[in-house]
């Protein structure tokens, strides 16, 4: 399949987030009013060796959990987008002559390309798009180009076929991140203008961290911290099994001494990581301040994390929903969708990707 991260105008497809503990995907229309209606999302579990660091460990399981996440979803729709997860991908922006034809702009991205990339060529796949002018300069443009290995998109295709599915967009998951932060903005005081906002996906296994200034992307990190900790907690506490502690951490019945002497230990573990990740960010740049902190990731669905998280960084704090202001399908549960939806963040941004709002 060509690797198309950029590609603007396409077809109505469903947004996967292939995930570590997860697929989740999620399906958009337009409610004809210029604005977004969410048609459905779903859920499927994905066994441990199922992703291993971001890359397909075991394709059937893979394409398995994608095949019931789909039956779940209730759509005819096949097509979908997926995205990489920001490590696997490579990114620069470079200056280049305003007014190439297309032929030399690909001929040059591929030059740039060599000189950057660890590996040869034919390994990978490479997508550029033309951002705009060059800031001091009106002959240039700047243009950003992305490559990663074949086999990382490949794999991921394979166990969307094997589900009987047809890629049709391959993102990147910090891009999908950005999309979607665009329905969290208007949550913020004046939709996030001129702020800058730390958006903190906590997943089962990592930390996505992504500084927006103005609504641009200007800083990501990821760094391992997740729920997953949680869970194996609670195994260990009360002796569960894997399945059991992760229906007992989001439905409850955990003895007295689970919110004590477990939650409360790693609510204050997760706000310490997210405080010391703003101090790395303020540090590592000329922005010394942080106007909002915006929690996703299944971990943001633990009850007042925000208000534990903002106490610990004195910084205004909220979880993220993007379905906020969504019209929404009269089959889902209103209230349920909030809950699951700093979870589907990812998918939500790929779903985007199907529709010209
Ligand atoms: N209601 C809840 N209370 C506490 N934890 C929850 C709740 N709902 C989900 N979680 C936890 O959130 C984590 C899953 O979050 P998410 O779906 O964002 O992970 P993921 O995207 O698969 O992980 P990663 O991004 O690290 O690959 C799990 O550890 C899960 O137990
Ligand atoms: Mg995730």
């Amino acid at each position: 399949m060509k690797f198309n991260l950029f590609k603007e105008t396409i077809p109505p497809l469903i947004g996967i987030d292939i995930s570590s503990s997860a697929i989740k995907m999620v399906e958009l229309s337009e409610d004809g009013r210029g604005g977004y209606k969410l048609e459905g999302y779903s859920t499927a579990p994905l066994a441990k060796d199922a992703m291993v660091d971001g890359n397909v460990g075991d394709l059937e399981k893979v394409a398995d959990a994608m095949k019931l996440a789909w039956k779940l979803l209730g759509s005819r729709e096949k097509r979908a987008a997926l995205a990489l997860p920001a490590s696997a991908v490579i990114s620069k922006k470079v200056l280049m002559a305003a007014g190439l034809r297309e032929e030399d702009m690909e001929a040059q991205v591929e030059a740039e390309a060599n000189q950057y990339i660890p590996f040869s060529l034919d390994e990978v796949n490479i997508d550029f798009q033309i951002l705009g002018a060059a800031p001091n300069n009106a002959d240039e443009v700047e243009v950003l180009i992305a490559a990663s290995r074949k086999e990382k998109i490949e794999d991921r295709v394979a166990a969307a076929e094997g589900a009987g599915l047809k890629v049709t967009v391959m993102d990147v998951e910090s891009y999908a991140t950005e999309a979607a932060y665009s329905l969290v903005a208007s949550q913020l005081p004046n939709s996030g203008a001129e702020q800058t906002v730390m958006i903190v996906d906590i997943g089962a296994s990592m930390m996505h961290i992504n500084v927006l200034h103005d609504n641009n992307s200007i800083y990501t990190r990821e760094q391992t911290f997740g729920g997953g900790q949680l869970t194996q907690e609670i195994q260990r506490r009360f002796g569960l099994s894997l399945e059991e502690a992760e229906i007992a951490k989001r439905k409850g019945g955990l003895p007295e001494s689970y919110e004590t002497e477990v939650l409360q230990p790693f609510i204050q573990l997760l706000s310490m990581e997210v405080a010391r990740a703003l101090q790395f960010f303020t540090n590592a740049s000329h922005y010394n301040r942080i106007d909002h902190i915006v929690l996703a990731g299944g971990c943001a669905a633990i009850p007042a994390i925000d208000v534990a998280v903002q106490d610990r960084t004195q910084v205004h704090t909220l979880v993220a929903n993007p379905f906020h202001s969504m019209a929404i399908n009269t089959k889902l549960k209103q209230q349920q969708a909030t809950t699951d939806a700093p979870a589907l963040l990812i998918a939500c941004g790929l779903a985007m990707r199907g529709l010209t709002i």
